[in-house]
């Protein structure tokens, strides 16, 4: 495997961690998989929340972005990308990930993924560009994010700013 790139990001409050999301939403394309790591409320359905808010709006489309803990997939199209939210959280086996159907999505879309360590092996199978995203709690009451990737996804890294 080719050498990983990481960035880390200081997010003080939630407003940071939405533009990180809304300056991710442009770079997203066809075949990404974002693997968005943390404990509860570290801020991974904000992050979430925010790209793909900013990617619809975009092309000129609201929608609202509820978590998807219980529906373990929601999904939004625009006239460029069709964008899975996956959290995993409650997944029980890998069957079930089979059965969300990731590998079909990824064929013509991208997908945002919580909870990333509950199906790691079959994640790891899947062909795509992967972005990880580790946020952390700081003491002070913000996050830190880290964002690590080879390939395509670190070239697109170098030039990230929020
Ligand atoms: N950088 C930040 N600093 C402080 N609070 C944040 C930050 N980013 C997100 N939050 C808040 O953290 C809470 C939990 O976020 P959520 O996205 O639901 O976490 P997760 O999906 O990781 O469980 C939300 O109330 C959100 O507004
Ligand atoms: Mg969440």
């Amino acid at each position: 495997m080719d050498a990983s790139f990481s960035r880390d990001f200081d997010l003080p409050d939630a407003a940071a961690t939405a533009r990180l999301g809304a300056a991710l939403a442009p770079l997203l394309a066809v075949g990404d998989l974002i693997l968005l790591r943390g404990d509860l409320g570290a801020g991974k359905t904000a992050l979430a929340r925010a790209l793909i808010g900013a990617h619809l709006a975009a092309h000129g489309l609201s929608e609202d972005v509820p978590s998807p803990t219980f529906t373990l997939v929601q999904t939004y199209e625009s006239p460029a990308l069709l964008i899975a939210h996956v959290d995993l959280y409650r997944i029980e086996n890998a069957d079930e990930l089979r059965e969300l159907g990731l590998a079909e999505m990824l064929d013509e879309g991208a997908a945002i993924v919580e909870w990333p360590e509950r199906a790691a092996a079959e994640l790891a199978r899947l062909a795509s560009a992967r972005l990880d995203i580790a946020l952390a709690l700081v003491p002070e009451g913000g996050r830190r994010a880290r964002l690590t990737a080879s390939g395509s996804w670190a070239a697109r890294l170098e030039g990230l700013t929020i």
